[in-house]
C-alpha cells in the first residue's frame, strides 16, 4: 500500500460556500454577494445569504466531521468578515469566529488548514479597481498578516489564493465568476496580482514564523484532439493558461515565453515590475493541487464534439484563443458535465514531477457533483461518488509509488453547499445539506470515506 501513515486524508470547503450569516457582525460584502444577488448570473437567483448556516452551526458540523473520523480540515476565511472594506487591524468578531472554529477543531483532534482566499474579494476592493489594480496584491497581504496574527499560533497550515486561474480568467474574462466582467487586459492584469498578492503574503505569513505555506491551484491534464497543428496549437494554449502560467512563475519564477509571446498583442500580463518574479516564485513549502478532469482541445470552432453550448459556455476565458474549446472523449460525466477521468490525476502529478522544482503536493481538492436522492429512510446511496473518489485515491496511490512527493488528499467537498454560479443545485457534499431544514445527513459516500481514513488509506476493504 502506497499510503504512509502520516498521509493526510482531509475534506475541504469555503467560506463563502457554507457560512452564512451574510450580514453577520459587520461583515462586508464581497464580490460574490454582489455578483450572486444580479439578477441572470447564479442559477435560480441563488445567494450565498444563508448557505448552510455553518457560521451558527459550526460546532455541530465539527462534530459531524469528528464522528466521521476526519483528522484534517480545509476551508477558508472569509476577508470582508476581517475586513469590511478590504483594509484595517481587522474586526474582532470575525477573527473570533475563526479562532472558535480553530479551537473547535483542534479540541476535536482534526488539524485546521486555512486558505484566506477562497475568491470573496471585498466589494470595497473591487470598486477601487480589483485584481486588476496592483495595489490589492499589497492589502491581500496585509489581510493574510492580520489573519495569521490571530491564528497562527494555532494553525500551522496556509494556503493563500484558491484557484487564481478562476479569480482572474473566469472573474475578468469569461465573466461567469464574480465580478462578471470581460475584459480581456483586466484578466491578464488579474493574472500578475493574484500571484504578487501570494508572494507578498508567503513573505509576511513566513515573517511571522508561519511553518507551512503553499498556493491551491487548479490543474488539469490536457490533451489535444488530434495531432493537427490546428489541435496541438489550441491544447498548448489552454495548457499555457490553466497550468503553465501559474505554476511556472511560482515554482520556477518565470512566466511562460509561448504565453508571452501569445499574449503581447493583449498588453502582456500588464506592469511586470524588476522584482517581481522573485516575489512570486518566494519557496513555499507544499503545492495545494485542485483536480477535477481531464480537458481534451480542438482549435476547431466547428468540431461536433464540442462542450458547452447548451450551458452557455460560449464565453471563453481563453484571452486571444477563443475557439481553443474542450470535446468529449468518452469517459463518464459528473452532474456538471465533466468528464471523470481518474488517470487524468497520474498524469498532472507525474507531470509536476518531470517538469518542476521537487515540491511537497497536496491535493486541496478531488470531488464530484451527481444528481443525489435522499430516501425515506434518510439516507443518500451515493455509489458513483464512492467510486470517483476510489478512482482518484488509487491514482494518488499509483503516482505515489512513482516517485510523486504526495502528501494529503482532501475530498471536495465535506458538506453540499453553494456552487457559485451553480447555485444550490449541484451537490458535491459526502455530507447532505436539506437546505430548508438545514438537517444534514451523511451520504453513504461519507461512512465508506469514513472508513478509508480509519484504515490507514485501505480502498479494498472499505466498500
Ligand atoms: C473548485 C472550487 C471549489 C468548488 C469546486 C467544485 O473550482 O475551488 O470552491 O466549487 O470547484
Amino acid at each position: 500500500m502506497s499510503f504512509s501513515e502520516d498521509f493526510v486524508f482531509g475534506g475541504a470547503t469555503a467560506a463563502y460556500q457554507i457560512e452564512g450569516a451574510a450580514g453577520a457582525d459587520g461583515r462586508g460584502l464581497s464580490i460574490w454577494d454582489v455578483f450572486a444577488h444580479t439578477e441572470g448570473r447564479v442559477v435560480n437567483g441563488d445567494t450565498g445569504d444563508v448557505a448552510i448556516d455553518h457560521f451558527h452551526r459550526f460546532k455541530d458540523d465539527v462534530a459531524i466531521m469528528a464522528g466521521l473520523g476526519l483528522k484534517d480540515y480545509r476551508f477558508s476565511v472569509s476577508w470582508p468578515r476581517i475586513q469590511p472594506d478590504g483594509r484595517g487591524r481587522g474586526l474582532e468578531a470575525g477573527l473570533d469566529f475563526y479562532s472558535r472554529l480553530t479551537d473547535e477543531l483542534l479540541a476535536a483532534g482534526i488539524t485546521p488548514w486555512v486558505t484566506l482566499y477562497h475568491w470573496d474579494l471585498p466589494q470595497a476592493l473591487q470598486e477601487a479597481g480589483g485584481w486588476p489594480e496592483r495595489e490589492t496584491a499589497q492589502r491581500f497581504a496585509d489581510y493574510a498578516a492580520v489573519v495569521h496574527q490571530h491564528l497562527g499560533d494555532r494553525v500551522k497550515h496556509w494556503i493563500t489564493l484558491n484557484e487564481p486561474f478562476c479569480s482572474s480568467f473566469i472573474g475578468y474574462a469569461s465573466g461567469r465568476h464574480a465580478p462578471g466582467l470581460r475584459d480581456p487586459k483586466a484578466a491578464l492584469s488579474s493574472v500578475h496580482h493574484l500571484l504578487l498578492g501570494h508572494g507578498l503574503a508567503t513573505q509576511a505569513l513566513k515573517a511571522q514564523g508561519a511553518e507551512q505555506v503553499g498556493i491551491t491551484l487548479n490543474l488539469y491534464a490536457v490533451d489535444p484532439a488530434s495531432d493537427s497543428a490546428l489541435d496541438t496549437d489550441a491544447a498548448r494554449r489552454v495548457d499555457g493558461f490553466q497550468n503553465r502560467l501559474f505554476l511556472d512563475p511560482v515554482l520556477k519564477g518565470r512566466y511562460p515565453q509561448d504565453m508571452l509571446h501569445d499574449l503581447a498583442e493583449f498588453g502582456g500580463l500588464g506592469e511586470v515590475r524588476d522584482g517581481d518574479l522573485q516575489l512570486i516564485s518566494t519557496p513555499i513549502d507544499l503545492l495545494g493541487v485542485n483536480y477535477y478532469t481531464r480537458y481534451v482541445i480542438t482549435g476547431n470552432p466547428d468540431h461536433p464534439d464540442l462542450v458547452g453550448e447548451r450551458r452557455g459556455q460560449l464565453d471563453s476565458p481563453y484571452v486571444g484563443a477563443p475557439n481553443a474549446r474542450e470535446v468529449r472523449h468518452g469517459m463518464p460525466l459528473t452532474d456538471l458535465g465533466w468528464e471523470i477521468d481518474p488517470d487524468g490525476l497520474y498524469d498532472v502529478l507525474t507531470r509536476l514531477k518531470r517538469e518542476y522544482p521537487a515540491i511537497p503536493i497536496v491535493i486541496t481538492e478531488n470531488g464530484a457533483a451527481f444528481a443525489d436522492v435522499l430516501t425515506d429512510d434518510g439516507a443518500v446511496h451515493d455509489e458513483q461518488r464512492i467510486a470517483y473518489v476510489r478512482d482518484h485515491l488509487a491514482a494518488c496511490s499509483r503516482a505515489i509509488d512513482a516517485g510523486v512527493p504526495l502528501k494529503g488528499y482532501f475530498l471536495w467537498s465535506v458538506f453540499d453547499n453553494f456552487e457559485w454560479a451553480e447555485g444550490y443545485a449541484k451537490r458535491f457534499g459526502v455530507v447532505h445539506v436539506d437546505y430548508e431544514t438545514q438537517v444534514r445527513t451523511p451520504k453513504d459516500s461519507a461512512l465508506w470515506y469514513s472508513k478509508v481514513i480509519r484504515s490507514g488509506g485501505s480502498l479494498d476493504d472499505a466498500s
